[in-house]
């Protein structure tokens, strides 16, 4: 008996080689009940071969189950030199980096943000920014409007509008989001991306415009010498207007915003005095400075989704 247990491979045998001695009619068992008739030493040899036979069984049962574990442990062991297998780690959009810089620094500067609507209605996209109905300056931007005269935002100019009749002044803002118009090109997009910035108080001046929009640009393109090109233009919201360029890597001159003096109308449709009350304005494509930053061709690939094109471009 005790080399058939100890030769017994799996715990199923052993559980039906025990069931056979020990069992309700396993001969242990018949043999334990007979036990009356034996006389005291015979008795006592069986308890003894009984104790012992149980032993036998749990040490095997012990060795079976640790062969089971043991084999486990082999088929599950890490081989931990095999190269790992590399991880597919996403990164922040680049427009989305480079918003979140130029907030950082106008935030810096003061000035607090602000968003609107996307689909904002025809007093604060136009008519409260000095450009009523029929003004001819509605035609400097393709506007996708909606049935109803509504139309989708051509301009973050919007916001300044909101910002001003809620909080009034003296005000320090910029405003942000997505913009539209009817136009598609390299350097176009029919959904692109807006900053405004906007601070009105007593006695502001177009030199401290002057002097932000520099230490904002130098902060940006990290460039500690930034030279600023100031060219007389025409936006209905402000008087005068100006369009600044930057002198580029190379000595190229680039257009880099619009700005100018908040127009006395636009302070008065906001509740304003404007005789009180002084103000600069400036807007431009934050997609076009990134576009400028990482030395992108196409503003158009900002907007594809193409997770390739942004691996490779390694932002
Ligand atoms: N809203 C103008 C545009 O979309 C940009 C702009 C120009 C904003 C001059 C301004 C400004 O605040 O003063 O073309």
């Amino acid at each position: 008996m005790d080399d058939q247990i100890k030769n017994i491979k799996t715990l199923e045998e052993l559980q039906s080689l025990y069931t056979s001695v020990f069992g309700k009619n396993g001969t242990m068992t018949a043999r334990l009940r007979d036990m009356k008739n034996l006389d005291n030493d015979a008795r006592a040899a069986l308890n003894a071969e009984n104790v012992l036979l149980r032993e036998l069984f749990k040490t095997r049962q012990a060795e079976i189950e640790n062969a089971i574990l043991m084999d486990n442990l082999a088929k599950q062991k890490l081989d931990v030199s095999l190269n790992p297998v590399p991880e597919n780690r996403g990164t922040l959009h680049p427009l989305t980096q480079s918003l979140s810089e130029i907030s950082a620094i106008l935030e810096s500067f003061g000035y607090t943000r602000w968003t609107g609507p996307e689909l904002e209605d025809d007093w604060h996209n136009f008519t409260a920014l000095n450009t009523p109905a029929h003004h001819p300056a509605r035609d400097m931007q393709d506007t996708f409007f909606l049935e109803n005269g509504n139309v989708l935002r051509t301009q973050t100019s919007a916001i300044q509008i909101r910002a001003m009749e809620s909080d009034g002044v003296p005000i320090k803002m910029f405003g942000i989001g997505s913009t539209y118009r009817k136009e598609m090109d390299a350097t176009h997009s029919p959904m692109f991306g807006q900053i405004e910035g906007l601070y009105v108080d007593k006695g502001v001046t177009m030199s401290d415009l002057i002097a932000d929009v520099r230490m904002f640009l130098s902060r940006f393109f990290e460039m500690d010498d930034v030279e600023l090109r100031i060219r007389p233009s025409y936006f209905p919201f402000t008087d005068p207007s100006i369009e600044i360029d930057m002198k580029w890597h190379g000595g190229k001159w680039l257009e880099v915003m619009g700005a100018g003096m908040v127009h006395p109308n636009v302070l008065r449709n906001c509740g304003i005095n404007p005789d009180q009350y002084q103000g600069f304005a400036f807007g431009f494509g934050w997609d076009r400075l990134a576009m400028l930053k990482y030395g992108l061709d196409d503003i158009r690939e900002f907007y594809n989704g193409d997770v390739r094109w942004l691996k490779n471009a390694g932002f």
